[in-house]
């Protein structure tokens, strides 16, 4: 029998160094087996040719070379930009790019592991993109019922950033209920058209044409904007549109190009009670600081600026906007009878190269009771820790000009009596209890 027992010895000698082996292998992520699925599904919509992003990542040799910058950004949840703290806040939003921390985890496992592809059997196929040229929402809604152009403008192939703000005629002689909003750059230029946001101009009683609500932001990747369920968001007649747009030259000139914003309304088809629904609006703008602030130069600054209602009211969605000193915002509600104050969203890595509007998945909107009191915070940096600070040296005061500085949240705003607070808050008391059952009561 003695011969059994070495033989198992041998054996475990010579397999488990090969199961060892095999286990390693196992052990790090590979591009083929993990690492192409994540940068398809998080970079791709951008980073692909004629697109935003500076390079291309649709295949291993494309992303091999920029693996340690790619580990930083992902890291550093600088890539995707989308600006929102994990920790903190409201974390149930619409359209979030946001990668799980498992997928961030992967990545720098992978470059740790010195950027292996692995076995190319096991790669994916490749990811088809929506066309660029139709309304995202076209499957869904058909082509939009009302459309307003932004003025031709020559993008130039190469230079700085630029910052286009024509106004133009609405078109909208009717006020209506909007079901859907979207943006969308020319074909052409996808690859230099950053941001593009929008808002009304409207004539107040001095017949002076001022700001009004905002009408559309986009920012490439991202899908239009539904009006959430139950909310009447009324686009004003005989009004004006400003557009914001911000090119980044890419290589290409673009003669005249223009930006078009869609709108879809509800129309008689649609099961929709106009006199049922909440008004929404989207003007619910609130500085933080006033116009009266000033940032030293090499130094910091932290505003804060207040907002409340004498009826109750449900915030849909948030969207800070800043200037190049602008480096972080949180918005906060501070409630009278509790005398508590609890963070609704923050994003304290913000950056004035991205714009977004984060929208509250449905159901999980901030309910505001009458009298609380919503507080936003704006914090600046003048430095030269700043990379978006163009001159340290300078005295940065509030201006319409972008080496100004502007402090301002866009919140969508759906008014509500107190029967539908009260109902709202009933639904989702009525939800958490039942998450808790159907959890065995742990949460
Ligand atoms: C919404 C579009 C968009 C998405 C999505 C996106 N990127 Fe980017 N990326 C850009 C743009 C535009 C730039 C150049 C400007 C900048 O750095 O902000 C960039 C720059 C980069 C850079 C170069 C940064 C530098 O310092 O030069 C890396 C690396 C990068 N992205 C990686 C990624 C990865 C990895 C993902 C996915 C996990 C991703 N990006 C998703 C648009 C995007």
């Amino acid at each position: 029998m003695a011969h059994k027992k070495v033989l198992s010895t041998l054996l475990i000698a010579v397999v488990f160094p090969v199961l060892a082996n095999a286990q390693e292998a196992e052990s790090h992520p590979t591009y083929a087996n993990e690492v192409s699925r994540i940068i398809q599904d998080n970079c791709q919509i951008c980073h692909q040719p004629g697109n935003i992003g500076p390079m291309s990542f649709t295949s291993y040799e494309e992303v091999r070379p920029w693996a340690p910058l790619i580990q930083l950004r992902v890291a550093n949840r600088e890539m995707p930009p989308y600006h929102y703290d994990t920790d903190t806040g409201i974390q149930q939003l619409k359209n979030d790019w946001r990668m799980s921390q498992e997928d961030i985890d992967t990545v720098v496992a992978w470059v740790n592991a010195g950027s292996p592809l692995g076995n190319p059997e096991n790669l994916p196929q490749p990811k088809i993109f929506p066309d660029m040229d139709d309304w995202r929402f076209a499957d869904e809604l058909g082509q939009p019922d009302h459309t307003i152009k932004s003025t031709a403008w020559d993008v130039p192939a190469e230079g700085q950033d630029l910052w286009w703000k024509p106004v133009v005629e609405s078109g909208i002689d009717e006020s209506r209920c909007i079901k859907a909003v979207e943006t969308r750059p020319s074909a052409a230029a996808i690859g230099s058209t950053h941001h593009a946001n929008s808002h009304f101009k409207v004539l107040n009683d001095d017949g002076e044409w001022v700001n009004g609500d905002r009408l559309s932001e986009f920012a490439i990747g991202k899908l239009g904007e539904k009006v959430p369920e139950g909310a009447c968001r009324r686009i004003p007649a005989n009004s004006m549109v400003e557009f914001e747009v911000h090119y980044f030259p890419d290589g290409n000139a673009v003669p005249n190009d223009q930006v078009t914003v869609g709108i879809w309304y509800f129309d008689e088809e649609d099961e929709f009670d106009e006199e049922e629904s909440y008004p929404q609006d989207l003007g619910a703008y609130f500085l933080s600081g006033g116009t009266d602030y000033m940032v030293p130069p090499h130094g910091t600054l932290m505003t804060q600026g207040f907002r409340s209602w004498d009826h109750p009211v449900r915030i849909d969605s948030w969207q800070p906007h800043m200037h190049l000193r602008g480096v972080a915002m949180k918005m906060e509600l501070l409630n009278p009878r509790t005398g508590r104050t609890e963070v609704l969203s923050q994003a304290s890595n913000w950056t004035s190269a991205w714009n977004h509007s984060h929208t509250y998945e449905e159901g999980y909107q901030p309910l505001i009771p009458a009298g609380a009191t919503l507080i936003l915070t704006a914090w600046y940096d003048n430095t030269e820790n700043n990379p978006m600070n163009p001159d340290p040296d300078q005295w940065v005061g509030s201006g319409q000009r972008t080496t100004d500085e502007m402090s301002h949240a866009w919140v969508a705003v759906s008014h509500l009596d107190q029967e539908q607070y009260e109902q709202l808050l009933a639904e989702r008391k009525e939800r958490d209890n039942n998450n808790v059952a159907s959890h065995g009561g742990a949460r």
